[in-house]
């Protein structure tokens, strides 16, 4: 775990560094949320807690089951120095159980995590619990836009060889059909799915 941990902070740092600020600009723009508590479900190395926390005031709780991740954000923060890395706190918690109090976030967002939760449906409820009346979730996967995706997927299939099997073994465990299926289960009331080349993503509302 220790050793898939760092690997996967060195890609994050080295490769995938410049998708961040794409996707924590994508979920202000279409929230139109700047304010008050954001969550970054399934942090990792933290890179997107700290896209957001430079993108906006707000204050952003970095939150990983993998207490090695939680380790690893933690000193990217710290490399990070004060300012936006000062409004982010790290939680290790699993998204399925998550210590938060009802209706206390106003933006949700989460990269690359949902390919790896046990119960989309538990996992959406959750969601939807923490997040405040008028707040919004952005869970998915993706690689900001169709240029740096394709950019990243030529560097990472020289790093990997099975790079396009692995994703595609990934991706097969979150597809809109899946995703959709999970969301009419859940008490979610409004969602929606969206496939592009922004990579997939649900969109949460609570009004
Ligand atoms: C592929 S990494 C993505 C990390 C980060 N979001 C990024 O894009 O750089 C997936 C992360 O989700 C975390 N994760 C997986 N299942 C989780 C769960 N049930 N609850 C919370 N975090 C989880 C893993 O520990 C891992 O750090």
């Amino acid at each position: 775990m220790k050793k898939s941990a760092s690997g996967f902070n060195r890609i994050a740092k080295e490769v995938f560094a410049p998708v961040y600020p794409v996707i924590a600009r994508m979920a202000v723009a279409r929230s139109g949320i700047t304010e008050g508590w954001a969550l970054d479900i399934g942090t990792g190395p933290g890179l997107l807690a700290v896209a957001l926390a430079c993108e906006t005031r707000m204050e952003v709780c970095a939150l990983d089951m993998d207490p090695e991740m939680v380790r690893i954000a933690g000193q990217n923060l710290v490399t990070a120095g004060g300012g936006p890395g000062s409004r982010i706190c790290l939680v290790n918690a699993d998204v399925h159980r998550m210590p938060l109090k009802e209706k206390s976030i106003s933006l949700v967002v989460s990269r690359g995590s949902l390919f790896f939760w046990d119960d989309l449906t538990r996992a959406f409820d959750e969601i939807y619990r923490v997040l405040r009346t008028g707040g919004a979730a952005f869970v998915g996967g993706g690689f900001g836009d169709a240029h740096l995706r394709d950019e990243i997927f030529d560097q990472m299939r020289m790093i990997n060889p099975d790079w396009d099997a692995d994703v595609a073994r990934r991706s097969s465990m979150a597809t809109p059909e899946i995703l959709r299926r999970a969301l009419e289960k859940s008490g979610v009331p409004d969602f929606l799915v969206r496939d592009d080349d922004t990579g997939i993503w649900v969109e949460l509302r609570k009004f």
